[in-house]
């Protein structure tokens, strides 16, 4: 199991394990993580899942591919450590993985 951890949006942090291999946006819809909404279902053509990724992380995951990135771009809470959690599987490298969930009223 690989601990997670999800940030609400008001500081109030939400550790939660998580299988590898499993879709991280699946293992937030499972935790019922606020704001993890995944309405596409995981296509990447929503937005509903995102996060920031902590700094202390930021550079120890792989970049975005194309698809992910624009539908970032499109995002109004966009910052430049934002990530689509649809698109993260998860994997023993992402033990102690810290998101931040964007503010829910934007
Ligand atoms: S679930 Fe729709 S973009 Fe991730």
């Amino acid at each position: 199991m690989t601990k997670i951890t999800f940030t609400t949006f008001d500081g109030t942090p939400i550790p939660v394990e998580a299988e590898d291999g499993e879709v991280l946006m699946r293992v937030g819809k499972r935790c019922e993580i606020p704001g993890i909404l995944g309405e596409c279902g995981g296509t990447c053509s929503c937005g509903s899942c995102h996060v920031y990724v902590d700094e202390a992380w930021r550079d120890r995951l792989k970049p975005p591919h194309e698809l992910e990135q624009m539908m970032i771009d499109s995002l109004f809470t966009k910052q430049d450590n934002s990530r689509l959690t649809c698109m993260i599987v998860v994997s023993p490298e992402l033990d102690g993985l810290v998101l931040h969930m964007p503010n829910p009223n934007l």
